[in-house]
């Protein structure tokens, strides 16, 4: 029986979020506000062959789940010979990608080559103004034909990522819920967790779950669904008669620390145990200097050693970690 990563609050640590690139090509107000985040250079970036092997020990020691994040994941040249590789890679039973999908389009077959079966989607509005507005670009067409093409392709579940935040989307989310009653989509509303550059200038503006559902309860009864053991944070739910389900991501209101599986690799090669806590342990060096497979173990065991119990955001000063360096 190999070593579980299991910390000392006996969470099991079976999920490593991996960010390839904090490259994104899209500039959301509330994650990389137009221009404000430098970008790391290329050189700082770990290499593809790196970012395996660290998976490849981590399935080692009992990650099973692993979620390709970014910046925007599908930027990064080379990515989808590279899904191909951590598909391939023993011990992997869950495999996805978190995208903005501005480049799913043209790219589904690819992305279901490599061996992707779901996708996670973020998109804020239905309004193509609006989503320029958002985001800085004006292609909510574009992604929108992506999703339907994921779904027409059969990727499933496609799940939609809805940050609410007020006066910006709030008069929108339950159009976004709707959506559930027509496609079999996962539709999820986060609250904004304030973080990074982006914080102070949006964090007025955050939603909290209880507000959002009220929105979403105009529509009709939520009724729970069960929950998978290898689900991430949201709290499941369906619309009567809706094909799909709606789900509700609350960091801040009911923060789901006391079940968190996840770890996070950032693009710049820091294991990091905590979304919210700026604590991370630095595999770049190491493994640059010829570090062994052991090596790289005991440097997860140590990330778990001090994972919090909980996060702190509403008591501590700012994480000053980057969304899109971390990867969400
Ligand atoms: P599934 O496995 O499909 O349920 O994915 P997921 O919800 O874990 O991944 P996704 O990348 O779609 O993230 C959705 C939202 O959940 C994003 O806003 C993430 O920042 C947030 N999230 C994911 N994991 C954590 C976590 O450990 N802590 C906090 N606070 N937020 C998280
Ligand atoms: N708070 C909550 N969610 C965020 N995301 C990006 N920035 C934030 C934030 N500050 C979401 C994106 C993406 C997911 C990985 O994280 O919408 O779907």
């Amino acid at each position: 029986m190999t070593a579980q990563l299991i910390d000392k609050y006996h969470r099991n640590l079976n999920y490593l979020r991996v960010s390839i690139t904090d490259r994104c090509n899209l500039e959301c107000v509330y994650c990389r506000p137009g221009g404000l985040i430098p970008i790391l250079p290329h050189a700082e970036i770990l290499t593809y062959e790196e970012i395996l092997r660290i998976v490849g020990v981590g399935l080692g020691l009992g990650i099973s789940k692993v979620r390709i994040t970014g910046g925007e994941p599908l930027v990064r040249r080379g990515v989808f010979d590279f899904l191909q590789k951590v598909a391939q890679l023993e011990g992997i039973r869950d495999l996805s990608l978190t995208t903005n999908g501005v480049m799913l389009r043209d790219n589904i077959e690819r992305i279901r080559t490599a061996g992707i079966r779901r996708i996670n989607v973020s998109l804020d509005t239905l309004d193509p103004r609006r989503y320029h507005r958002i985001t800085g670009r004006n292609c909510f067409d574009r992604v929108w034909q992506g999703i339907e093409e994921a779904h027409a392709a059969g990727i499933s579940p496609i799940k939609i990522n809805v940050v609410a935040l007020r006066g910006v989307n709030d008069d929108e989310l339950t159009d976004m819920a709707a959506l559930s009653l027509k496609y079999p989509f996962h539709i999820r509303f986060i609250e904004y967790m304030p973080m990074g550059m982006a914080a102070r200038r949006e964090k007025e503006k955050t939603m909290l779950t209880p507000e959002i559902r009220r929105h979403v309860e105009t529509l009709g009864e939520l009724s729970p669904v069960h929950r998978d053991a290898s689900d991430g944070p949201a709290e499941r739910f369906r619309l009567e008669g809706a094909k799909g389900e709606i789900g509700f991501i609350s960091a801040i209101s009911q923060h789901f620390c006391r079940q968190c599986n996840r770890l996070r690799l950032t693009a710049s090669g820091q294991l990091r145990s905590c979304l919210l806590s700026d604590r991370q342990v630095d595999l770049k060096t190491p493994l640059r200097a010829g570090c062994s497979d052991d090596d790289i173990a005991a440097i997860f065991f140590e990330a778990v050693r001090h994972k919090p119990s909980a996060h702190r955001l509403a008591s501590q000063q700012n994480v000053k970690g980057q969304m899109s360096a971390i990867g969400g």
